[in-house]
């Protein structure tokens, strides 16, 4: 038996990723940016068992069956080809933040897996085809491979579509404070999404601006230029949403404290804050700021009704192992 364990932390994009040109193999239509969030993280260990007639998962310290076992046992077997070997493996992960809630716990989840289980195999791999098996597990995945900020590039192969490090997490001190308004687990999950983002007439347009935001969100986070980026990435969540709004059948994703903080962010901008919002598939407010103004926002933020928790993460480092046997 061989053994490693592996963490890996979520991330928010700041160019978002919605629907697939192949979804099985999760390759994009467009191109996407992202920060880690430190403090937050996966941590899975995988035991590779000669004696296993299938792979096991115990999530959160409960074993685990149904569609999570198998989402994990494809990953799995994906991993056993690249290997080429037979053998399963006991998977045992937790995170220590709550999973389907707009914070991409299948994000650090694949990143964690797909890291632990080479390490557990004793074969290193290049962290850029690392990305690429993560992103197969989950798109944004591959982002959380990488450290710091992050782009995934948009290609038509397997191999070509990964993720890489634009500048490490000390470049820009930059904090999500994450409003955690709903605990409850999606109905619609991104996965079931991604597919119905070519119904909505407003996606060809969201695909073909997404280069040039990419391109506008590198060059103001290589400036440090906050004004900026905060106009850029308020721009792209509301098109990934309205994209999501405007699909056959519609996903809404807002509450009411949603919006409202929504509007709030804007005005604390106006008002000379460094901050800004974005949100993923789900109804929690990522607010990103600045360092300085961070603690500013979170006091403003524990003052609102309908916000059930504050997490607040800073820029988070690469998937790494933390343990090997
Ligand atoms: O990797 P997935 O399938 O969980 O998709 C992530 C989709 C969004 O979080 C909404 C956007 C993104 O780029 O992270």
């Amino acid at each position: 038996m061989t053994q490693a364990t592996a963490r890996a932390h979520p991330n928010i994009a700041f160019i978002k990723y919605w629907g697939n040109s192949d979804d099985a193999l999760r390759l994009p239509v467009n191109p996407s940016i992202s920060m880690n969030l430190d403090g937050l993280f996966t941590e899975t260990t995988v035991t590779w068992d000669e004696t296993l007639k299938q792979d096991t998962l115990r999530l959160n310290g409960m074993d685990t069956t149904g569609q999570a076992l198998e989402r994990v046992a494809n990953h799995m077997s994906r991993i056993r080809k690249r290997l080429n070997i037979e053998t399963f493996a006991h998977i045992d992960s937790a995170n220590n933040f709550p999973t389907g809630t707009g914070i991409a716990s299948s994000a650090a989840a694949f990143a964690a897996l797909t890291v632990a289980a080479f390490a557990a195999a004793d074969v290193n791999l290049t962290e850029k085809e690392l990305s690429t098996i993560a992103r197969i597990g989950s798109g944004s995945a591959s982002r959380s491979v990488p450290s710091g900020f992050v782009e995934w590039y948009f290609a038509k192969t397997h191999e070509e579509s990964y993720a890489k490090s634009i500048v490490p997490p000390d470049y820009w001190d930059l904090v999500d404070v994450i409003a955690i308004v709903s605990e409850q687990h999606k109905k619609t999950g991104s996965e079931a999404g991604h597919p119905t983002a070519k119904t909505s007439d407003l996606q060809i347009a969201r695909i073909m601006n997404a280069y040039e935001r990419c391109e506008n969100i590198r060059l103001a986070i290589l400036n440090h230029d906050f004004p900026t980026f905060a106009e850029i990435v308020e721009e792209d969540s509301n098109l990934m949403h309205a994209v999501m709004m405007t699909s056959k059948p519609p996903l809404f994703y807002w509450k009411p404290t949603t919006l409202t903080i929504m509007e709030l962010v804007r005005e604390w901008r106006e008002e000379g804050l460094s901050v800004c919002y974005t949100l993923d598939a789900g109804p929690n407010v990522h607010c990103i700021c600045e360092r300085k103004d961070a603690e500013t926002v979170r006091e403003r933020l524990s003052e609102l009704s309908g916000i059930l928790d504050i997490k607040v993460a800073g820029v988070g480092g690469p998937a790494h192992i933390i343990n090997k046997r």
